[in-house]
């Protein structure tokens, strides 16, 4: 068994809770939006086609922000081409995907989704082939009440109100030599400045989010960063992170100990940030939004759904893409993942796993089936839901384990958050031992702990193992249950075991002290 001991202090905490931290996102890609949120003649669908059953699932889920429509696609698209009758809308191929857009699936299609999810619209525009003109005209599309030829298009197409889209992707990944309309940082740093002043000038309270780095890989990553922001700091309020992971080789206690690469990326993006702010003398911060993140199974699968298979095959509409299917471990990850989040809470104020449903996503759904949760639904649900108030700073003293590509990790990794007007205190709990319990110890200060008034795990379950995952046949395999034998001591502090391999939460009734 290993031992950690986790505290918190009423007061030092990290900043109040950003909502838009648990965000989502949908591209036109593989089965997320045809057969994922949109199938007409689906039995469950509605009177618009959206899948009643995956609709419940997203709210259940608790996201607050969706990204659409991409994503690579979103560097090839026409946005006018998802707009108007529907019988008139042009086929397309999507270089991005190998696949036939058909786009009966558009803006007004997505809106009337967002509202049903009860999600915040994040719209991404097309930096890759087009320019400054195709986004302001989307601007005043989507935003603009209306007298312009944009936004009366926009209520002749059968919406009178405007969307009030408030947070824009300037691009996507554009710093990618996969990337449709890939760019030096120079000339993305130019186009992203001249189309987020086009764009703020149509409607000054949007907020725009510039293309930062795919990942902390790519060799122009912080070179990329301070370029664009050199050139688009006072434009833009928000520099994008993209980040996947996965186990390879058998090498799980590297793949455990990935959120370290998670708080590296994040800090040396602020650091870069911070940078170019002390340069040009401002007061002006500007925030991260890591609007790509999750476990993902990129390199070593030779199955049908591979992008590199699928363009081997001819042009299809929705063929099946990244369809990863989740275990045990890659749950227990993205419970680190969420924590890294959280504990950055005060700069990262987006975030967006990738993505909603069948592509890399917490939700699937079978064309004319059924609908489940991943096991990686669990950790951001129960976050999701609990999550609120303020993030506290959690300081921990545990035992460590090594990895060879992230170095060395905490087994167990938290973090916390207090709701002053709920008298609440959230715990969330990985612990990362693949064969180790974990006996932890949890002290508050400033806080007197009345009760526990909820705890569950996610763990291997009975007869399972770690890679024991949730399937059309077994869509209840691992799920979360009762978290056993928590308890308050004489001392006020915490006392409790964690399964190995499992992700927890503890929930505290609390009052000030
Ligand atoms: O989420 C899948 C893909 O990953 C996105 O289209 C792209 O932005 C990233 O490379």
């Amino acid at each position: 068994m290993t031992s950690a001991r986790i505290t918190v202090d009423r007061d030092f905490t990290i900043a109040p809770v950003p909502r838009r931290l648990f965000g989502s996102f949908v591209e036109h890609m593989g089965r997320c939006v045809y057969t994922g949120i949109f199938e007409p003649g689906h039995a469950t669908a509605d009177e618009n086609g959206y899948r009643t059953d995956v609709l419940e699932l997203t709210r259940e889920l608790g996201v607050s922000i969706v990204r659409y429509p991409g994503g690579n696609f979103v560097s090839g698209y026409r946005w006018e081409d998802g707009v108007g009758p529907v019988e008139q809308r042009p086929r397309r191929l999507d270089g991005a995907w190998h696949t036939i857009e058909t786009n009966a699936f558009g803006l007004h299609e997505f809106a009337g989704w967002a509202k049903k999810a009860g999600v915040e619209i994040m719209e991404a525009i097309n930096l890759g082939t087009r320019g400054v003109d195709e986004a302001r005209a989307l601007v005043e599309y989507a935003n603009h009440p209306g007298g312009t030829a944009w936004s009366d298009l926009r209520i002749a197409n059968g919406a009178k109100e405007p969307f009030g889209i408030k947070v824009w992707n300037l691009g996507n990944e554009l710093d990618g030599p996969w990337q449709i309309g890939h760019k030096t940082p120079d000339e993305y740093g130019r186009l992203a400045q001249e189309a987020g002043k086009a764009m703020k000038l149509v409607d000054p309270t949007i907020e725009l989010v510039a293309v930062g780095s795919s990942g902390a890989h790519m060799p122009t990553f912080g070179q990329w960063e301070y370029t664009v922001l050199s050139h688009a700091y006072d434009e833009v309020d928000y520099v994008s992170l993209h980040a996947y992971y996965q186990e390879h080789d058998g090498d799980a206690l590297s793949f455990l100990a990935s959120a370290n690469d998670m708080d590296y990326f994040i800090e040396s993006v602020i650091a870069t940030v911070d940078a170019v702010k002390a340069k040009r003398q401002t007061s002006k911060t500007i925030n991260l939004s890591f609007d790509e993140w999750n476990v993902w199974y990129q390199r070593g699968l030779e199955t049908e759904d591979q992008p590199h298979v699928v363009e081997q095959q001819p042009w299809r509409e929705h063929p099946r893409l990244i369809e990863d299917t989740y275990n045990v471990t890659d749950a227990v990850v993205v419970g680190t993942y969420l924590n890294s989040l959280l504990r950055h809470g005060d700069r990262v104020t987006i975030a967006n796993q990738a993505q909603l449903v069948n592509v890399i996503a917490p939700i699937r759904s079978e064309e004319g089936g059924p609908a489940w949760r991943q096991t990686i639904y669990w950790p951001f649900a129960r976050m999701a839901e609990l999550a609120s108030g303020e993030i506290l700073r959690v300081a921990a003293v545990g035992d460590k384990f090594e990895s060879k590509e992230y170095g060395d990790a905490e087994f167990v990794d938290a973090s916390s958050t207090y709701d002053a007007d709920r008298g609440r205190l959230v715990l969330f709990l990985a612990n990362r031992g693949l064969d180790e319990e974990a006996d932890v110890t949890f002290a508050l200060r400033g806080l007197a702990a009345g009760s526990v008034t909820r705890a569950e795990v996610l763990t291997v379950p009975e007869g399972g193992d770690r890679f024991t995952a949730n399937t059309l046949e077994s869509q209840d395999a691992v799920g979360m249950r009762r978290l056993e034998n928590v308890h308050i001591d004489e001392s006020g502090q915490v006392r409790l075991v964690l399964p190995a391999l499992s992700w927890a939460f503890v929930e505290l009734a609390v009052t000030e002290s």
